[in-house]
């Protein structure tokens, strides 16, 4: 049985951390290569893709739009592309489980596709803004029933007549950027957003992948990505590189576990991702990239930590896009470094999969971490000491969240509980026998 879909789960002390392992593929680039693979003609084979519920809830809506999908073997997927145009009415409501990222970028494909399609999602994505992708699509003539405050559930009513559109976004946001370039790929002329600050460019990288022309302009107002309309997307077999995201929960976990030496390998270092070991590089970090090589498009790494003490340090906004999913565990090790961490600019940690700025705040208070919120801001006091721990969280459909309270639980002086483990399949799916296998004591509780 895999012990990581039971919870609630305990996370004892534990020794130091050894091994070397490798991690799921990044779920970014997972739902991006089945949605190209769905909207290109012919075949695409993807190895590596993860296979975690988010991914998987995103698989299940493209064959419900008609693309057939089948699983080769364990991290092998093949997608029988229908062509840009080609996907079907869907008969079943979509539902795309705690994904943001699936539920987004498919808004985006299917609204500028001449049919009617029903969103859903669990009561974490329910509750989560949709208005982000809803105002551009509207503007390129989709039209959406929803209740106020545009959350799923939802209807697309997909435009027979899309119009290309400029676009600057006014939250820095990957998936509202994708969003709209997927519904650009059907809409005539060019499609262009504005990013003031970069974000994640999977999307991109990904476009001239399957043939897509785009332009990437750098100007003073911004990045500018621009893609041509009504490409003729060609299959394109793609590997997926390990998951940063992922990554960084075995990794700070021997950071702040004495005596531990760890290596992860064959991580995505896409530079729009890499926030997280910069800081912890601020932090004096013993981490270090081996192995550096390109697969995929993407560049990867080995990465090797051992563990040592840390610094506080202070993380500015500008670097909240290259790792707004990496908070909570820069959360933990800022609890067992030593002195002041500050995290500016943490506005959008609000609606993630759950506020996660509130849930670190509470969380680390109840394991005795000295913490603060000043406005978008978070401080954390390390003392360089082990923190209390043994608080009970509950994880309010988060995986981030589940995963870096074990993690605290692994070098904190007592146990820590969390009520549920299962969403950690959402993006993790083995993480509970990874973190044992190289010397946790997670177990359900
Ligand atoms: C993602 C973008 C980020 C990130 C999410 C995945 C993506 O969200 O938090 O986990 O794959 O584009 P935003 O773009 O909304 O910040």
């Amino acid at each position: 049985m895999n012990a990581s879909i039971r919870s609630p789960l305990r996370s004892a002390r534990a020794h130091a951390l050894q091994g070397r392992v490798g991690i799921p593929g990044d779920k970014s680039v997972s739902h991006r290569a089945l949605i190209f693979g769905a909207i290109a003609v012919g075949t695409t084979r993807i190895t590596g893709l993860l296979e975690g519920e988010d991914v998987l809830h995103t698989a299940s809506a493209l064959r419900s739009l008609g693309v057939p999908i089948e699983r080769e073997a364990e991290a092998s997927w093949l997608v029988h592309g229908v062509g840009l145009g080609g996907l079907a009415e869907p008969e079943a409501v979509l539902d795309l489980g705690n994904s943001g990222t699936g539920a987004r970028l498919l808004m985006g494909l299917v609204a500028t596709h001449p049919f009617t399609s029903f969103f859903t999602g669990d009561e974490s994505l329910c509750r989560r803004p949709m208005a982000r992708v809803t105002a551009p699509l509207t503007e390129m003539g989709a039209r959406f029933v929803a209740r106020d405050g545009a959350r799923l559930p939802l209807a697309v009513l997909g435009t027979e007549d899309p119009l290309p559109i400029e676009y600057r976004l006014p939250v820095p946001s990957a998936q509202v950027k994708s969003a709209i370039l997927l519904a650009g790929l059907g809409a005539p002329g060019e499609t262009s957003v504005i990013e003031p600050q970069p974000t994640r460019n999977h999307t991109e990288n990904m476009l001239r992948h399957f043939g897509a022309t785009v332009a990437v302009t750098e100007g003073k107002n911004g990045r500018r990505v621009t893609v041509g309309g009504q490409p003729e997307l060609v299959a394109s077999d793609l590997t997926v590189p390990g998951d940063p995201s992922s990554a960084s929960f075995p990794l700070v976990a021997a950071l702040v576990v004495p005596g531990s030496t760890l290596t992860v390998t064959g991580v995505g270092l896409n530079p729009l991702r890499t926030g997280l070991f910069d800081t912890l590089l601020e932090m004096g970090a013993n981490l270090k990239y081996e192995n550096r090589r390109v697969e995929g498009g993407e560049p990867i790494a080995d990465i090797v930590v051992c563990g040592g003490t840390l610094r506080g340090t202070t993380v500015p906004a500008e670097r909240a896009p290259r790792m707004i999913d990496e908070y909570p565990i820069l959360g933990i090790a800022a609890a067992f470094a030593e002195g002041r961490t500050v995290m500016r600019g943490l506005q959008e940690l609000r609606v993630k999969e759950s506020d996660r700025l509130a849930a670190m705040a509470h969380g680390l208070e109840a394991c005795g971490v000295k913490v603060a919120v000043d406005g978008d801001d978070f401080v954390v006091e390390g003392t360089g000491a082990p923190p209390a721990g043994g608080a009970n969280i509950a994880v309010e459909f988060d995986h981030r969240i589940a995963m870096s309270f074990l993690v605290m639980g692994m070098a904190a002086r007592r146990a820590m509980r969390i009520d549920d483990g299962a969403t950690i399949e959402t993006s993790f799916p083995g993480f509970v026998a990874l973190m044992n296998g190289i010397g946790g004591a997670i177990e359900p509780a």
